[in-house]
């Protein structure tokens, strides 16, 4: 069997019952065979200090490296008044620092998202997001989208349960997938 693609996954929320988190978690749970999601807990990386980019902690040395050794991340951001939320944006700016050693360089992305709300369910977030992965050079797959809203509805207990969001997140991994292997190729 070839070797299975390495993902990075993680959520842009550190609430313990986060609706991002459940997106991440059941993508891993269904992942196709030729993928291992691994999910990181952004609650480990400290607050950004540039004093600090020369000598970084140890939770952010293992960030980085975890992203540059994956075939793709896979992100689920929570909207914050009309934009992603803090917790995510200092992650990234850690991962993309020092200068010259941006860890998403040349890296597939896959976004999604998960609000309570009612109207946009993250659209406006995610589309934040793209100017930043833009800069890094990262690969941002486009479609297909997946925009959540009135999670409380479709997910419960830490997973999704709505079988149709099930199906698109599944779709969305397996266009991730098709997307990482055609960039392998370029
Ligand atoms: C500071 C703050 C700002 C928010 N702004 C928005 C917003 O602009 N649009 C939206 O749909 N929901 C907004 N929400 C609601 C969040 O989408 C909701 O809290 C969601 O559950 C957060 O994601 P999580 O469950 O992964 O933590 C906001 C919540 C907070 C705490």
């Amino acid at each position: 069997m070839e070797k299975k693609l390495k993902i990075l996954a993680f959520a842009g929320s550190l609430r313990k019952d986060s609706y991002n988190k459940a997106l991440i978690n059941t993508a891993k749970e269904i992942s196709p065979e030729s993928m291992e999601i691994e999910i990181f807990d952004l609650a480990k990386i400290p607050l950004f200090n540039q004093d600090e980019e020369l000598n970084m902690p140890e939770s952010v040395k293992e960030f980085k490296s975890k992203i540059k050794e994956s075939d793709g991340v896979l992100i689920a951001t929570p909207e914050y008044n009309r934009s992603f939320p803090g917790v995510l944006k200092n992650a990234i700016d850690w991962a993309s620092r020092p200068f010259g050693d941006n860890s998403f360089e040349d890296k597939p992305v896959a976004l999604m998202g998960a609000t309570g709300g009612s109207i946009v369910g993250t659209s406006v977030a995610q589309m934040a997001l793209r100017p930043v992965f833009s800069f890094l050079n990262a690969h941002l797959l486009e479609k297909p989208v997946i925009y959540v809203a009135e999670a409380h509805r479709k997910i419960s207990n830490g997973f999704v349960v709505d079988k149709e969001l099930k199906e698109s997140i599944r779709n969305l991994l397996l266009a991730f997938e098709a997307w990482i292997i055609r960039l392998k190729k370029v």
